[in-house]
């Protein structure tokens, strides 16, 4: 490692696109720009944005994010294909820095069983590709799909031909996470050796979690001189996930004198991005994952927490300061004011402009603050999603429901829904329902089934109380499959049964205008 002069590691972000594509975490365009904007804060270089040629939706949301962000690059995904390729540059092309990325397996396997093409013809395909793309923008990025499993010589032969017609910065992905950090690592250096360009792009990988390897497998080709990361917050991300943009920051910040890079991520911005992707793709942090995980910082054996009291740095190789992680924060109940909530709510890490918008959830907070001595940041999340969802533009909102349930009697529910009640001027039609279950979560289901009449699936059901006491919160998050597509939703009430009511009922929301807007195409390198 150069340890006078610190070379500079390009943070790539594709949590709005291999991020995305985890089961169930698909976001609308008003979602993905909320973590377009945060992610500008937390200070990636490159956000990938999507793939504009897979959806109208993506199409449209990687050009809105292209308008509006003005600080870090934005990268489109595509095929080496003209048509794929033009469709990414229409939507790049608005970028202060737009950036085309496309991606061709290379591996014999991914060539002859998926592409049915020989290595000849994926060389003169990548060329093609790239040649094109660059006569249309100067940032290229080329990746070479499942090289972690590619042949060597092949390999090196495509990204110095890549190099010579424009690429930019050439991607190593290990798409299938089979790579050991050794390996990897060697690759890299090989690469750095054999091909005659190599100094003309920067070195790019991309890991995924298969085996647990992507952060490990990151930092040995970072060691062996790849200069960009791919990485998604809270590693979300095809199958187990790519590597975390999160723990790879805090390594390289925690061990900066081994690494001795330079970076631009404001690594106290982590815990309210990795909160605000885990709310809107509903994909839950596990409490023991490192740097943002619940218990991340908790010390809970009496020892640890001697140790801690006496000196920090005891038990503590960072401090939760650094990533973002709210101090001890004062009480909220019953007796606290406008001032001390909105302050409160600007912490966790929201931004809420419009004062009515405020001024609803100070409302809800005295109202919920009358049934609950102590309020915590878990019941002001709730407060605020709850809030966003009202005054979105959501298709179907819960107006009323009964449900009714004993050891001797058949569960029964009524549930009254408002359909496009967001409109001021449109009153909303009012739709009603009676159904029996087999318990009244079951039996308020199958009334919004009749409501509803879309053919969904459950695949995944939680419940859960969130903050603490007998008196917390009960949240459910749930998952759906609705034409092939899995949707997340999360509602929240000191009542379980109107809370799995919510959920369902944004589930049903997501893919209602998901489906409206995204005919999804198969991703076929
Ligand atoms: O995993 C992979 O190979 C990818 C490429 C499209 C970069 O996501
Ligand atoms: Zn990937």
């Amino acid at each position: 490692m150069n340890k006078d002069n610190k070379d500079k590691l390009v943070f790539f972000d594709t949590t709005l696109r291999d991020g995305e594509q985890s089961p169930g975490a698909s976001m609308n365009l008003k979602e993905k720009l909320l973590v377009a904007d945060q992610l500008a804060v937390l200070g990636v270089d490159v956000i990938e944005a999507g793939f504009p040629i897979s959806s109208q939706g993506d199409f449209e949301s990687v050009k809105t994010i292209s308008q509006q962000i003005k600080t870090a690059s934005i990268a489109g995904l595509c095929r080496a294909s003209e048509k794929d390729i033009n469709a990414c540059w229409n939507a790049v092309k608005y970028a202060k820095k737009p950036r085309i990325h496309i991606f061709l397996a290379t591996s014999d396997l991914h060539i002859e069983k998926k592409l049915g093409k020989t290595r000849e013809q994926v060389l003169d395909m990548a060329v093609k590709a790239i040649k094109h793309a660059k006569s249309l923008c100067r940032d290229i990025e080329f990746s070479a799909e499942d090289a972690g499993r590619s042949n060597m010589d092949f390999l090196c032969k495509i990204i110095e031909a890549a190099i010579d017609v424009g690429a930019t910065t050439i991607n190593i992905p290990d798409t299938v996470g089979y790579s050991l950090p050794i390996e990897f690592g060697e690759k890299i250096a090989e690469i750095k050796k054999r091909v005659a360009n190599i100094n003309k792009a920067i070195i790019s990988i991309h890991c995924h979690n298969d085996l647990g390897l992507a952060v490990a497998n990151s930092l040995s080709a970072i060691e062996n001189g790849a200069r960009q990361i791919e990485c998604t917050i809270n590693g979300i991300g095809e199958r187990a996930g790519n590597a975390s943009l999160e723990e790879l920051a805090m390594i390289l910040k925690v061990r900066s004198r081994y690494y001795n890079l330079k970076h631009s991520i404001k690594t106290n911005e982590i815990y309210n991005t990795s909160k605000l992707v885990s709310r809107l793709t509903g994909i839950s942090v596990q409490v023991n994952k490192a740097i943002v995980g619940a218990n991340a910082f908790a010390h809970e054996s009496g020892v640890h927490q001697d140790g801690i009291l006496k000196d920090r740095e005891t038990y503590e190789i960072m401090s939760p300061t650094d990533v973002g992680v709210p101090g001890s924060s004062l009480i909220l109940g019953k007796h606290s004011g406008k001032h001390a909530l909105f302050k409160r709510i600007k912490d966790i890490g929201f931004k809420l402009e419009k004062s009515k918008t405020l001024e609803q959830i100070f409302e809800k907070f005295k109202a919920l603050a009358d049934k609950k001595k102590t309020i915590f940041d878990e019941d002001i999340i709730a407060l605020v999603e709850e809030e966003d969802a009202a005054s979105g533009k959501e298709i179907f909102v819960l107006g009323y429901l009964s449900a009714t349930a004993g050891s001797k009697i058949i569960p029964a529910a009524t549930v009254e829904i408002l359909k496009n009640s967001d409109s001021k001027k449109t009153k909303p039609i009012i739709f009603r329902e009676t159904a029996y279950g087999s318990g009244p979560v079951d039996a308020v289901y199958k009334a919004i089934d009749k409501i509803i009449g879309m053919n969904i699936k459950f695949t995944d059901f939680l419940l859960r109380a969130i903050s603490s006491g007998e008196d917390a919160l009960g949240e459910v998050i749930l998952k759906v499959e609705y034409k092939g597509v899995i949707y997340s939703g999360k509602g929240t009430s000191t009542d379980i049964v109107e809370a799995s009511a919510k959920a369902y009922i944004q589930a049903i929301n997501k893919a209602k205008s998901y489906d409206n807007n995204n005919k999804k195409e198969e991703i076929n390198g």
